[in-house]
Protein backbone atom coordinates (compact mmCIF):
# COMPACT_ATOMS: atom_id res chain seq x y z
CA UNK A 1 0.00 0.00 0.00
CA UNK A 2 1.94 2.89 -1.12
CA UNK A 3 0.77 6.47 -0.11
CA UNK A 4 2.57 9.66 0.67
CA UNK A 5 3.14 10.92 4.20
CA UNK A 6 4.33 14.26 6.12
CA UNK A 7 7.71 12.90 5.90
CA UNK A 8 7.95 13.31 1.60
CA UNK A 9 6.80 17.03 2.24
CA UNK A 10 8.36 20.41 3.44
CA UNK A 11 5.27 21.76 4.37
CA UNK A 12 7.20 25.09 6.15
CA UNK A 13 4.90 27.81 4.69
CA UNK A 14 2.53 25.79 2.59
CA UNK A 15 -1.32 26.02 3.21
CA UNK A 16 -2.82 22.27 3.75
CA UNK A 17 -6.09 21.44 4.37
CA UNK A 18 -6.29 18.85 6.88
CA UNK A 19 -9.01 16.61 6.70
CA UNK A 20 -10.22 15.32 10.40
CA UNK A 21 -12.91 12.81 12.00
CA UNK A 22 -13.63 15.31 15.02
CA UNK A 23 -17.06 13.35 14.93
CA UNK A 24 -18.29 13.61 18.67
CA UNK A 25 -20.51 12.45 21.12
CA UNK A 26 -21.97 15.35 22.78
CA UNK A 27 -22.80 16.29 26.55
CA UNK A 28 -26.06 17.10 27.80
CA UNK A 29 -25.77 20.71 27.17
CA UNK A 30 -25.08 19.41 23.47
CA UNK A 31 -21.63 20.11 23.44
CA UNK A 32 -19.01 17.98 22.25
CA UNK A 33 -17.29 15.81 25.04
CA UNK A 34 -13.87 15.61 24.79
CA UNK A 35 -12.46 12.11 23.08
CA UNK A 36 -9.54 10.66 21.74
CA UNK A 37 -10.02 11.62 17.95
CA UNK A 38 -9.54 15.46 19.21
CA UNK A 39 -6.73 14.41 20.84
CA UNK A 40 -4.85 12.47 18.45
CA UNK A 41 -6.24 15.08 15.44
CA UNK A 42 -4.60 17.53 17.66
CA UNK A 43 -0.87 15.65 17.18
CA UNK A 44 -1.13 16.11 13.44
CA UNK A 45 -2.64 19.46 13.91
CA UNK A 46 0.17 20.38 15.89
CA UNK A 47 2.87 19.06 13.99
CA UNK A 48 2.04 20.75 10.62
CA UNK A 49 1.68 24.17 12.64
CA UNK A 50 4.66 23.00 14.38
CA UNK A 51 6.80 23.05 11.32
CA UNK A 52 5.80 26.42 9.84
CA UNK A 53 2.31 24.96 7.60
CA UNK A 54 -0.57 26.94 7.60
CA UNK A 55 -3.33 24.34 8.95
CA UNK A 56 -7.20 24.38 7.68
CA UNK A 57 -8.64 21.85 9.61
CA UNK A 58 -11.82 20.14 7.69
CA UNK A 59 -14.39 17.71 9.77
CA UNK A 60 -17.62 16.45 9.79
CA UNK A 61 -19.78 16.09 12.92
CA UNK A 62 -23.37 14.26 13.02
CA UNK A 63 -25.66 13.52 10.37
CA UNK A 64 -28.25 15.86 8.88
CA UNK A 65 -31.47 15.47 10.95
CA UNK A 66 -29.44 14.36 14.05
CA UNK A 67 -29.09 15.56 17.75
CA UNK A 68 -24.98 15.84 16.64
CA UNK A 69 -25.61 17.71 13.93
CA UNK A 70 -24.21 20.73 15.27
CA UNK A 71 -21.56 23.68 14.07
CA UNK A 72 -17.86 23.46 15.47
CA UNK A 73 -17.13 26.40 17.95
CA UNK A 74 -16.82 24.36 20.73
CA UNK A 75 -14.20 21.71 18.55
CA UNK A 76 -12.15 24.40 17.91
CA UNK A 77 -12.00 24.82 21.63
CA UNK A 78 -11.00 21.46 22.49
CA UNK A 79 -8.18 21.54 19.86
CA UNK A 80 -7.15 24.61 20.86
CA UNK A 81 -6.74 22.70 24.53
CA UNK A 82 -4.66 19.75 23.21
CA UNK A 83 -2.50 21.89 20.94
CA UNK A 84 -1.99 24.53 23.31
CA UNK A 85 -2.35 26.85 20.19
CA UNK A 86 -4.87 29.32 19.08
CA UNK A 87 -7.75 27.53 17.00
CA UNK A 88 -9.89 30.14 15.01
CA UNK A 89 -13.35 28.59 13.83
CA UNK A 90 -14.82 29.77 10.52
CA UNK A 91 -18.46 29.23 10.56
CA UNK A 92 -18.12 28.90 6.87
CA UNK A 93 -16.46 26.10 4.84
CA UNK A 94 -15.88 27.07 1.08
CA UNK A 95 -17.44 31.06 0.68
CA UNK A 96 -15.55 34.03 0.39
CA UNK A 97 -15.36 34.36 4.56
CA UNK A 98 -13.79 30.99 4.37
CA UNK A 99 -11.33 31.72 1.25
CA UNK A 100 -10.31 35.15 2.51
CA UNK A 101 -8.75 33.98 6.07
CA UNK A 102 -7.07 31.26 4.39
CA UNK A 103 -5.84 33.50 2.17
CA UNK A 104 -4.63 36.01 5.14
CA UNK A 105 -3.29 32.97 7.57
CA UNK A 106 0.45 33.11 8.40
CA UNK A 107 2.83 30.14 9.04
CA UNK A 108 1.99 28.12 11.90
CA UNK A 109 -1.65 29.53 11.94
CA UNK A 110 -4.43 26.83 12.43
CA UNK A 111 -8.43 27.40 11.44
CA UNK A 112 -11.10 25.24 12.11
CA UNK A 113 -13.38 25.43 8.99
CA UNK A 114 -17.86 24.96 9.74
CA UNK A 115 -19.17 21.25 9.59
CA UNK A 116 -18.10 20.29 6.45
CA UNK A 117 -21.78 18.07 6.16
CA UNK A 118 -23.65 21.42 6.26
CA UNK A 119 -22.43 21.21 2.61
CA UNK A 120 -25.35 19.41 1.17
CA UNK A 121 -22.44 18.10 -1.98
CA UNK A 122 -20.51 16.74 0.95
CA UNK A 123 -22.62 13.31 0.60
CA UNK A 124 -24.56 13.75 -2.34
CA UNK A 125 -21.61 13.84 -5.28
CA UNK A 126 -20.90 10.32 -5.61
CA UNK A 127 -18.49 10.78 -9.32
CA UNK A 128 -16.16 13.27 -9.97
CA UNK A 129 -16.06 14.63 -6.41
CA UNK A 130 -12.95 16.77 -8.11
CA UNK A 131 -15.25 19.07 -10.08
CA UNK A 132 -17.90 20.24 -7.07
CA UNK A 133 -17.93 23.24 -5.85
CA UNK A 134 -16.03 22.69 -2.94
CA UNK A 135 -12.87 20.95 -4.31
CA UNK A 136 -12.99 23.60 -7.04
CA UNK A 137 -13.30 26.95 -5.34
CA UNK A 138 -10.55 25.41 -1.96
CA UNK A 139 -7.98 23.63 -4.36
CA UNK A 140 -6.61 26.79 -5.83
CA UNK A 141 -5.89 28.39 -2.69
CA UNK A 142 -4.37 25.33 -1.21
CA UNK A 143 -0.89 23.29 -1.31
CA UNK A 144 -1.25 20.05 -0.20
CA UNK A 145 -4.30 18.02 1.41
CA UNK A 146 -3.62 15.89 4.18
CA UNK A 147 -5.62 12.61 4.66
CA UNK A 148 -6.36 12.07 8.81
CA UNK A 149 -9.50 10.93 9.11
CA UNK A 150 -8.93 6.93 9.35
CA UNK A 151 -12.64 7.18 10.98
CA UNK A 152 -13.91 8.32 8.26
CA UNK A 153 -12.43 6.35 5.33
CA UNK A 154 -15.21 4.31 4.10
CA UNK A 155 -16.71 7.16 3.04
CA UNK A 156 -16.96 8.08 0.06
CA UNK A 157 -17.43 11.68 0.44
CA UNK A 158 -16.46 15.17 -1.46
CA UNK A 159 -14.10 16.04 1.34
CA UNK A 160 -12.57 12.36 1.28
CA UNK A 161 -11.97 11.63 -2.21
CA UNK A 162 -11.96 14.65 -4.31
CA UNK A 163 -9.17 16.68 -3.10
CA UNK A 164 -6.78 13.93 -3.89
CA UNK A 165 -7.68 14.34 -7.06
CA UNK A 166 -6.28 17.53 -7.39
CA UNK A 167 -3.69 18.50 -4.89
CA UNK A 168 -0.68 16.46 -3.69
CA UNK A 169 -2.11 14.32 -0.97
CA UNK A 170 -0.58 12.59 2.04
CA UNK A 171 -1.48 10.31 5.19
CA UNK A 172 -1.73 12.22 8.46
CA UNK A 173 -0.16 10.71 11.65
CA UNK A 174 -3.24 9.13 12.52
CA UNK A 175 -4.33 7.39 9.45
CA UNK A 176 -0.57 6.47 9.02
CA UNK A 177 0.00 4.73 12.36
CA UNK A 178 -3.86 3.01 11.87
CA UNK A 179 -2.73 2.10 8.23
CA UNK A 180 0.62 0.66 9.62
CA UNK A 181 -0.42 -1.25 12.81
CA UNK A 182 -3.52 -2.25 11.66
CA UNK A 183 -1.96 -4.11 8.19
CA UNK A 184 0.56 -5.55 10.26
CA UNK A 185 -1.86 -7.52 12.53
CA UNK A 186 -3.86 -8.57 9.68
CA UNK A 187 -0.91 -9.85 7.30
CA UNK A 188 1.73 -10.46 9.48
CA UNK A 189 0.61 -11.01 13.28
CA UNK A 190 2.63 -12.59 15.58
CA UNK A 191 1.42 -16.17 16.75
CA UNK A 192 -0.77 -17.06 18.70
CA UNK A 193 -3.13 -14.28 17.43
CA UNK A 194 -6.52 -13.91 19.17
CA UNK A 195 -9.79 -11.73 17.84
CA UNK A 196 -12.09 -11.44 20.52
CA UNK A 197 -15.21 -10.14 19.09
CA UNK A 198 -18.33 -8.74 20.81
CA UNK A 199 -21.10 -5.99 20.94
CA UNK A 200 -24.56 -5.82 18.90
CA UNK A 201 -22.99 -5.06 14.97
CA UNK A 202 -23.33 -8.82 14.20
CA UNK A 203 -23.46 -9.06 10.24
CA UNK A 204 -19.99 -6.88 10.29
CA UNK A 205 -18.35 -9.20 12.89
CA UNK A 206 -19.51 -12.62 11.17
CA UNK A 207 -17.35 -11.03 7.90
CA UNK A 208 -14.62 -10.31 9.95
CA UNK A 209 -14.47 -13.37 11.46
CA UNK A 210 -14.75 -15.01 7.97
CA UNK A 211 -12.14 -13.01 6.75
CA UNK A 212 -9.39 -13.25 9.31
CA UNK A 213 -10.01 -17.41 9.35
CA UNK A 214 -9.58 -17.06 5.85
CA UNK A 215 -6.78 -15.60 5.38
CA UNK A 216 -5.19 -17.23 8.79
CA UNK A 217 -4.98 -13.63 10.10
CA UNK A 218 -6.06 -15.15 13.75
CA UNK A 219 -5.58 -19.09 15.54
CA UNK A 220 -8.48 -18.34 18.29
CA UNK A 221 -11.84 -16.28 17.84
CA UNK A 222 -13.25 -15.74 21.57
CA UNK A 223 -16.67 -14.87 20.93
CA UNK A 224 -18.83 -12.30 23.28
CA UNK A 225 -21.88 -10.33 23.22
CA UNK A 226 -24.55 -10.84 20.92
CA UNK A 227 -21.79 -12.01 18.15
CA UNK A 228 -21.71 -14.97 20.81
CA UNK A 229 -25.75 -15.90 20.92
CA UNK A 230 -25.19 -15.98 16.77
CA UNK A 231 -22.62 -18.94 16.96
CA UNK A 232 -24.57 -20.34 19.60
CA UNK A 233 -27.78 -19.90 17.69
CA UNK A 234 -26.17 -21.81 14.82
CA UNK A 235 -24.53 -24.23 17.31
CA UNK A 236 -28.34 -25.28 18.13
CA UNK A 237 -27.92 -24.02 21.65
CA UNK A 238 -31.73 -22.81 22.32
CA UNK A 239 -30.22 -19.33 24.16
CA UNK A 240 -34.27 -18.74 25.20
CA UNK A 241 -36.89 -16.01 24.21
CA UNK A 242 -35.58 -13.03 25.85
CA UNK A 243 -32.08 -13.13 23.42
CA UNK A 244 -33.71 -15.00 20.64
CA UNK A 245 -36.18 -11.91 20.25
CA UNK A 246 -32.87 -9.96 20.13
CA UNK A 247 -31.48 -11.76 17.38
CA UNK A 248 -34.96 -11.65 15.44
CA UNK A 249 -34.69 -7.79 15.85
CA UNK A 250 -31.60 -7.78 14.50
CA UNK A 251 -32.72 -9.83 11.61
CA UNK A 252 -29.51 -12.13 12.44
CA UNK A 253 -31.09 -15.33 10.05
CA UNK A 254 -28.43 -14.01 7.71
CA UNK A 255 -25.81 -14.18 10.16
CA UNK A 256 -26.70 -17.75 11.68
CA UNK A 257 -26.23 -19.02 8.56
CA UNK A 258 -23.08 -18.06 8.05
CA UNK A 259 -22.32 -19.05 11.63
CA UNK A 260 -23.29 -21.95 10.64
CA UNK A 261 -21.26 -22.68 7.64
CA UNK A 262 -17.99 -20.75 10.16
CA UNK A 263 -18.42 -23.64 13.20
CA UNK A 264 -18.08 -26.35 9.97
CA UNK A 265 -15.25 -25.52 8.72
CA UNK A 266 -13.59 -23.41 11.91
CA UNK A 267 -14.97 -25.99 14.59
CA UNK A 268 -11.67 -25.69 16.55
CA UNK A 269 -11.20 -22.34 16.27
CA UNK A 270 -13.89 -20.53 17.20
CA UNK A 271 -15.07 -20.35 20.73
CA UNK A 272 -18.27 -20.01 22.70
CA UNK A 273 -19.02 -18.95 26.25
CA UNK A 274 -19.93 -21.38 28.85
CA UNK A 275 -21.72 -19.48 31.16
CA UNK A 276 -23.71 -16.08 31.39
CA UNK A 277 -24.88 -13.22 33.44
CA UNK A 278 -28.89 -12.41 33.90
CA UNK A 279 -30.35 -9.99 35.62
CA UNK A 280 -32.64 -11.56 38.38
CA UNK A 281 -34.41 -8.73 40.28
CA UNK A 282 -31.92 -5.88 39.78
CA UNK A 283 -28.97 -8.19 40.57
CA UNK A 284 -26.01 -9.35 38.47
CA UNK A 285 -26.71 -13.59 39.24
CA UNK A 286 -24.60 -16.49 36.98
CA UNK A 287 -25.84 -18.74 35.29
CA UNK A 288 -24.32 -21.74 33.68
CA UNK A 289 -24.55 -23.40 30.05
CA UNK A 290 -26.14 -25.85 31.13
CA UNK A 291 -28.95 -23.90 32.57
CA UNK A 292 -29.79 -22.75 29.08
CA UNK A 293 -32.75 -21.73 28.00
CA UNK A 294 -32.59 -18.55 30.11
CA UNK A 295 -36.29 -16.18 30.52
CA UNK A 296 -34.06 -13.45 31.27
CA UNK A 297 -32.02 -11.73 28.73
CA UNK A 298 -28.00 -12.75 28.59
CA UNK A 299 -26.53 -10.14 29.43
CA UNK A 300 -22.51 -10.59 30.17
CA UNK A 301 -20.23 -13.10 29.97
CA UNK A 302 -19.85 -15.46 32.98
CA UNK A 303 -16.82 -15.49 35.29
CA UNK A 304 -15.81 -19.35 34.01
CA UNK A 305 -15.88 -17.79 30.80
CA UNK A 306 -14.06 -14.83 31.70
CA UNK A 307 -11.22 -17.36 32.90
CA UNK A 308 -11.51 -19.16 29.80
CA UNK A 309 -10.58 -16.33 27.74
CA UNK A 310 -8.10 -14.40 29.92
CA UNK A 311 -5.99 -17.55 29.98
CA UNK A 312 -6.40 -17.48 25.72
CA UNK A 313 -5.17 -13.67 25.89
CA UNK A 314 -2.56 -14.36 28.57
CA UNK A 315 -1.16 -16.73 26.09
CA UNK A 316 -1.14 -14.56 23.12
CA UNK A 317 1.09 -12.66 21.37
CA UNK A 318 -1.33 -10.13 19.80
CA UNK A 319 -4.83 -9.54 20.39
CA UNK A 320 -7.49 -7.56 18.22
CA UNK A 321 -10.50 -6.92 20.28
CA UNK A 322 -13.63 -5.18 18.99
CA UNK A 323 -17.55 -4.76 20.87
CA UNK A 324 -17.86 -4.64 24.66
CA UNK A 325 -18.46 -8.71 25.94
CA UNK A 326 -21.78 -7.49 27.56
CA UNK A 327 -23.81 -4.50 28.29
CA UNK A 328 -21.56 -2.51 29.67
CA UNK A 329 -23.48 0.82 30.63
CA UNK A 330 -25.34 -1.23 32.76
CA UNK A 331 -23.89 -1.40 36.34
CA UNK A 332 -23.03 -5.09 37.22
CA UNK A 333 -22.92 -5.66 33.56
CA UNK A 334 -19.59 -4.35 32.63
CA UNK A 335 -17.45 -7.18 34.11
CA UNK A 336 -16.86 -9.10 31.10
CA UNK A 337 -15.83 -5.88 29.16
CA UNK A 338 -13.34 -4.61 32.16
CA UNK A 339 -12.00 -7.96 32.97
CA UNK A 340 -10.86 -9.02 29.24
CA UNK A 341 -9.37 -4.94 28.65
CA UNK A 342 -7.58 -5.91 32.00
CA UNK A 343 -6.41 -9.30 30.25
CA UNK A 344 -5.55 -7.25 26.98
CA UNK A 345 -3.54 -4.98 29.34
CA UNK A 346 -1.38 -7.34 31.43
CA UNK A 347 -0.66 -9.56 28.37
CA UNK A 348 2.65 -9.60 26.85
CA UNK A 349 0.69 -9.78 23.19
CA UNK A 350 0.49 -6.73 21.34
CA UNK A 351 -3.52 -5.37 21.74
CA UNK A 352 -4.90 -3.50 19.38
CA UNK A 353 -9.03 -2.76 20.33
CA UNK A 354 -11.25 -1.71 18.16
CA UNK A 355 -12.97 2.09 17.64
CA UNK A 356 -16.62 3.14 18.35
CA UNK A 357 -18.22 1.45 21.45
CA UNK A 358 -14.81 -0.61 22.49
CA UNK A 359 -13.32 2.91 22.57
CA UNK A 360 -16.10 4.43 24.99
CA UNK A 361 -15.73 1.55 26.97
CA UNK A 362 -12.09 1.61 27.92
CA UNK A 363 -11.96 5.56 27.82
CA UNK A 364 -14.45 5.37 30.16
CA UNK A 365 -13.01 2.64 32.25
CA UNK A 366 -9.25 4.80 31.62
CA UNK A 367 -7.80 2.03 30.24
CA UNK A 368 -7.32 3.93 26.49
CA UNK A 369 -3.40 4.80 27.74
CA UNK A 370 -3.08 0.90 28.62
CA UNK A 371 -3.81 -1.04 24.96
CA UNK A 372 -1.19 -0.98 22.49
CA UNK A 373 -3.43 0.65 19.83
CA UNK A 374 -7.21 1.97 20.07
CA UNK A 375 -8.43 2.90 16.95
CA UNK A 376 -9.80 5.84 16.27
CA UNK A 377 -12.72 3.72 13.56
CA UNK A 378 -15.89 2.40 14.12
CA UNK A 379 -17.15 1.44 10.88
CA UNK A 380 -13.89 1.78 9.17
CA UNK A 381 -12.13 -0.41 11.39
CA UNK A 382 -14.39 -2.90 10.74
CA UNK A 383 -14.72 -2.63 7.20
CA UNK A 384 -10.88 -2.73 7.27
CA UNK A 385 -10.06 -5.66 9.06
CA UNK A 386 -13.10 -7.26 7.12
CA UNK A 387 -10.73 -6.89 3.99
CA UNK A 388 -12.58 -4.27 2.34
CA UNK A 389 -10.40 -1.38 0.58
CA UNK A 390 -11.65 2.18 1.67
CA UNK A 391 -12.24 4.46 -0.81
CA UNK A 392 -10.76 7.29 0.66
CA UNK A 393 -7.81 5.18 1.10
CA UNK A 394 -7.33 4.49 -2.74
CA UNK A 395 -8.02 8.13 -3.17
CA UNK A 396 -4.44 8.20 -1.60
CA UNK A 397 -2.55 6.18 -2.97
CA UNK A 398 -3.96 7.28 -6.79
CA UNK A 399 -2.88 11.13 -5.59
CA UNK A 400 0.90 9.22 -5.02
CA UNK A 401 0.80 8.03 -7.88
CA UNK A 402 -0.08 10.88 -9.76
CA UNK A 403 1.89 13.53 -7.62
CA UNK A 404 4.49 11.34 -6.38
CA UNK A 405 6.99 12.93 -8.53
CA UNK A 406 6.87 16.42 -7.00
CA UNK A 407 8.00 14.55 -3.26
CA UNK A 408 9.98 17.43 -2.06
CA UNK A 409 11.73 15.59 1.17
CA UNK A 410 13.65 12.26 1.90
CA UNK A 411 10.75 9.74 1.52
CA UNK A 412 9.97 6.99 4.31
CA UNK A 413 7.96 4.27 2.19
CA UNK A 414 4.88 3.23 3.65
C1 LIG B 1 -17.81 7.57 12.78
O1 LIG B 1 -18.17 8.16 13.81
O2 LIG B 1 -17.79 6.32 12.70
C2 LIG B 1 -17.29 8.38 11.65
O3 LIG B 1 -17.15 9.70 12.02
C3 LIG B 1 -18.16 8.25 10.43
O4 LIG B 1 -19.40 8.85 10.67
P1 LIG B 1 -20.65 8.47 9.72
O5 LIG B 1 -20.98 7.04 10.05
O6 LIG B 1 -21.73 9.44 10.11
O7 LIG B 1 -20.19 8.63 8.31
Amino acid sequence: MHFLTIDDFEVDGKTILVRTDLNSGLDENKEPKDNIRIKYHSGTIKELSDKGAKVVVMTHQGRVNSRDFICLEKHAKLLENHTEKDVKYIDDIFGSYAKNTIKSMKKGDIVLLENVRFSAEETSVDKDSHLSHMVKQLAPILDYYVNDSFAANHRNHVSLVGFPQVLPSFAGRILQKELDVLTKVLDNPKRPSVLCLGGAKVDDSIKVIEQMLFNNSTDRVLTTGLVAMVFLAANGDYIGNATHKVLVEKKADLEIKYAKKLLKKYRDKIIMPVDFAVEVEGRRVEIPFSALPSDYPLLDIGQDTIELYKNIIHNAATVLCNGPAGVFEKEGFETGTVELFRAMEKSKAFSVLGGGDSAIAAERLGMLDKIDHVSTGGGAFILFISGKNLPAVDALINSAKKYGSLITRVTNDT
